[in-house]
């Protein structure tokens, strides 16, 4: 099991997912701006990992806190939940978690002190839980997706890293071949930040699932050889309408399936889809510094002064996306109907 994050007496520890594969390396946040750093740097990175990352941080600081009122630890609350608000902007699963706890103050805030603090700390905890346990369920859902035997392509890192454990796409693989399914994973590199080289490589290789690394702009030719059978990816954001946004790279793999008829499945747990935006044009799209894309380990890779751009997200148009699978159910089109259904029982079930 990999221990991604996870909540400890002395602060949020992370696996320093920057230092991966080559070292295994970790690190304990103690301040809630340490998690708020270790968020915009990708120590911890992956919508549902940001999440809990968030939820922990706010649970730190409120923890943390030498304010003397419950008045004053909401005005301390709001600063925390406004600063690690503004680590990352794409993955809706941040604004999910701070709005989680949000809700969790204003419910208790006729509680002393010691308990609203405490409340805070195991709301986040659950979160923890949760994940796991949705991704487990979204890799049952998944698994009957996924062929008996064949090449399955992925892209980015959609695993136990991006989340508490066990992945949402990852998670679909590893129940597929927890059934008996032979599946050969193809890792897409990911550039610029190589969360597929890196992160998916390294964890399928613990797991012993057979993986093979490609570059990105190999996907195509893989596709056309024949070699892969079905694509799954991760997303950060899914829109009412079904439009996926998630790491920069997934629009053309999206648009290659359609091309050789290979199905698109988004694996994704119901923190990444927001009913409340209509479509993937109002999705704010992370832009990340240059040097991402300049520099591979330090070694500049193109001229000085030349113009760069570095988007760390694209969005998928629904149209492309075969299925979306997640902890309730799998979803097909038209995604307006089929995700709002899946919400309203979930409010039912609670
Ligand atoms: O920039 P990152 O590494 O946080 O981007 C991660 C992705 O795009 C993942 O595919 C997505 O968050 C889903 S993780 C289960």
């Amino acid at each position: 099991m990999i221990h991604t994050l996870e909540w400890t007496d002395s602060g949020v520890r992370f696996i320093d997912q920057t230092k991966l594969p080559t070292e295994e390396k970790y690190i304990t946040c103690k301040t809630y701006e340490e998690v708020a750093d270790a968020i915009r740097t990708m120590v911890v990175r992956g919508a549902p990992a940001i999440g809990v990352a968030a939820a922990m941080g706010i649970a730190l600081g409120v923890k943390n806190s030498r304010t003397e009122s419950v008045g004053e630890l909401k005005r301390e609350f709001d600063q925390i939940c406004d600063a690690i608000g503004k680590t990352r902007p794409t993955a809706v699963n941040l604004f999910w978690a701070i709005r989680r706890m949000q809700d969790k103050f204003e419910l208790l805030r006729v509680r002393p002190m010691p308990q609203i603090k405490q409340a805070l700390i195991e709301e986040a905890q659950r979160m923890h839980a949760e994940d796991i346990a949705a991704n487990r369920a979204m890799g049952r859902h998944g698994a009957t997706l996924m062929p008996a035997s064949g090449g399955v392509l992925t892209h980015c890192n959609a695993g136990a890293l991006a989340t508490c454990g066990y992945g949402t796409a990852l998670g679909v693989i590893r129940a597929a071949v927890e059934q008996g399914k032979k599946i050969h994973v193809y890792a897409d590199e990911t550039r610029p930040f190589l969360q597929g080289s890196r992160l998916t490589a390294w964890e399928l290789m613990k797991d012993g699932i057979p993986t093979t690394v490609i570059s990105d702009n190999m996907a195509g030719a893989m596709m056309s050889q024949g070699k892969i059978a079905a694509i799954v990816v991760g997303a950060d954001r899914i829109a009412a309408n079904g439009d996926v946004a998630n790491k920069i790279g997934t629009y053309t793999v999206a648009v290659l399936a359609r091309e050789h008829g290979i199905p698109f499945y988004v694996a994704a747990p119901f923190s990444t889809i927001d009913l409340d935006t209509p479509d993937g044009s109002s999705i704010p799209i992370e832009q990340r510094d240059p040097n991402e894309v300049t520099h591979i380990g330090g070694r500049q890779m193109v001229p000085e002064g030349v113009q760069v751009e570095n988007p760390a997200f694209d969005v998928t148009p629904a149209r492309y996306v075969t299925a979306i699978v997640s902890e309730r159910g799998i979803a097909r089109a038209p995604y307006g109907e089929s995700l709002r259904r899946l919400a309203e029982e979930m409010s039912v079930a609670g």
